[in-house]
């Protein structure tokens, strides 16, 4: 991909805020280069650089492409309301935790998505070894390949495998992240273990998310606009089939979580829940 051509086209042409986002492929980093260092198994196709431990294993739970085209359509919709609002969370709990200033470590960005938290979270993101794990193949969307054109750049391990069944070493991994992705997970539980499991002896792991019940903020607007603006907003999603909620389960509180937490054995180094939001560090 020529990056600089591809900045050039972007300069100048007219965006509405309800126009479908132009998706590019992350830079991937070939499987061969790192899977006998980090991973405790070779079950994986190599498709485009992705290590698919999915289909190796013919788990086709929820017909694969039906959900990643599910997950194309949704990128290709979010529009810079929904955009805006979670890049200050990032940057938020980054602060707090200082975890975005982490550099030179090995991190797991389980439910990754996109993979955007490699820039929009982390401030040293050229020094990361960067595992990204979802099991569905997402793509960046243009907004923030403008805002972080480093996603085009730096190179990311992609592994199609699931939270609940993680093809790594044990004792490998500095942070393990889990942002907007725990409430997605079939079994939760499971997700802890896993990452036990893949965390070296002090390292963290980092969940956050939004609460149960939490109200989208872009519709702040009251009276006849804010009425047409959610009118519009609801028919954009109509039409790219995009679902209002695809949440597995939602956290009231970090209770749970913390219970969860300590009887496997994790140390909770800090948490907090602010406006609609909370996030968990928690030490092996
Ligand atoms: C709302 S997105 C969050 C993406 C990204 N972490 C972010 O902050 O934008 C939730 C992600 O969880 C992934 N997911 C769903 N079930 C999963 C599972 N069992 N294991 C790992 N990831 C899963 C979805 O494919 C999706 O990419």
């Amino acid at each position: 991909m020529n990056l600089s051509n591809l900045f050039f086209d972007m300069i100048d042409v007219k965006r509405d805020i309800y126009q479908n986002a132009t998706l590019f492929t992350q830079h991937r980093l070939s499987p061969e280069e790192y899977q006998n260092i980090y991973f405790n198994r070779s079950d994986y196709q190599n498709i485009d650089n992705v290590a698919d431990f999915i289909k190796s294993k013919r788990i086709e739970k929820n017909d694969w492409e039906a959900q990643n085209q599910k997950f194309i359509r949704y990128h290709q919709s979010l529009n810079p309301h929904t955009f805006f609002n979670s890049i200050p969370i990032d940057h938020y709990i980054g602060q707090k935790t200082k975890l975005a200033f982490v550099q030179n470590q090995i991190v797991i960005d389980i439910g990754g998505g996109t993979g955007h938290f490699l820039s929009s979270f982390f401030r040293y993101p050229q020094s990361l070894k960067y595992f990204l794990v979802d099991p569905n193949v997402r793509l960046l969307h243009d907004q923030f390949v403008r805002m972080y054109p480093e996603l085009l750049e730096i190179p990311i391990a992609h592994i199609r495998a699931y939270a609940e069944d993680l093809p790594f070493k044990n004792d490998l991994a500095d942070l393990i992240v889990s942002s907007s992705a725990i409430d997605h997970y079939s079994d939760y539980k499971l997700f802890l273990k896993e990452s036990y499991r893949c965390l070296k002896r002090g390292g963290s792991l980092l969940i956050s998310s939004h609460l149960a019940g939490a109200k989208s903020n872009d519709s702040s607007n009251f009276g006849i606009i804010g009425f047409i603006e959610k009118a519009a907003r609801g028919l954009h999603r109509l039409k790219n089939q995009v679902s209002l909620n695809d949440h597995v389960k939602e956290f009231p509180s970090t209770e749970e979580l913390i219970y969860e937490l300590n009887k496997i054995g994790y140390q909770i180094q800090e948490q907090e829940v602010f406006k609609q939001y909370f996030y968990i560090v928690a030490r092996k």
